[in-house]
């Protein structure tokens, strides 16, 4: 586990630099972004045809404190989170700069209200195309059955919706 760690990192700066090159060839959809430079929280990441059952899937477990101080421990190590979403949450983390779609901010009750957690862990397993789906990447790769279990991405998930949501 801990000799992998880096090896994700430098997996993730290095996907980061692809999606960056792929950006400057594509052009944005329309009213794609917003001033904050995070992208509309409105539109589901999830294709309309799977929605249904994204939203039907459920964590296994409840937020119990020790599951949130596991998810804590996932999120600021080796599941990579705070790379990119920042160690707060607030979606501000070092690889952020160099992204061109802002990840998401944890610490926004709306987003919390608008998401469920099976659709989270949809983007968790099979990354984020974005609003429309014309965008070559997000930055947000499939992480879990890559170098996450699900259960601990259910962890990670549950944690950050501690962070802004119930
Ligand atoms: C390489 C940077 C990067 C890393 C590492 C990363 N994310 Fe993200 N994440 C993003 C970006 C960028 C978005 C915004 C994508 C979008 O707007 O569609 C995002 C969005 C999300 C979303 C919200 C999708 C939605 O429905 O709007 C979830 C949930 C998420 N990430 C969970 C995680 C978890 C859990 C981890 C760690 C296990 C993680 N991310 C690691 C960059 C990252």
């Amino acid at each position: 586990m801990i000799a992998r760690w880096p090896l994700a990192s430098a997996g993730v700066v290095l996907f980061a630099l692809m999606v960056c090159y792929g950006q400057s060839q594509a052009v944005n959809p329309s009213g794609y972004g917003q001033p904050s430079g995070e992208f509309d929280i409105r539109i589901p990441r999830v294709p309309t045809a799977k929605l249904p059952a994204a939203k039907a899937l459920k964590p296994p477990f409840k937020p119990t404190p020790e599951v949130l101080a596991e998810g804590k421990v996932i999120y600021l190590g080796r599941g990579t989170c705070f790379q990119c979403h920042g160690p707060e949450g607030k979606g501000d983390g070092g690889a952020a700069k160099i992204l061109p779609i802002q990840p998401r901010n944890f610490t926004n009750p709306k987003f919390h209200n608008l998401r469920t957690l099976g659709e989270m862990m949809w983007v968790l397993k099979n990354g984020s195309l974005g609003q429309s789906g014309k965008v070559p990447g997000t930055g947000m790769l499939p992480i879990v059955g890559q170098f996450l279990s699900e259960e601990d991405g259910w962890k990670a998930l549950l944690y950050e919706r501690s962070l802004g949501g119930e």
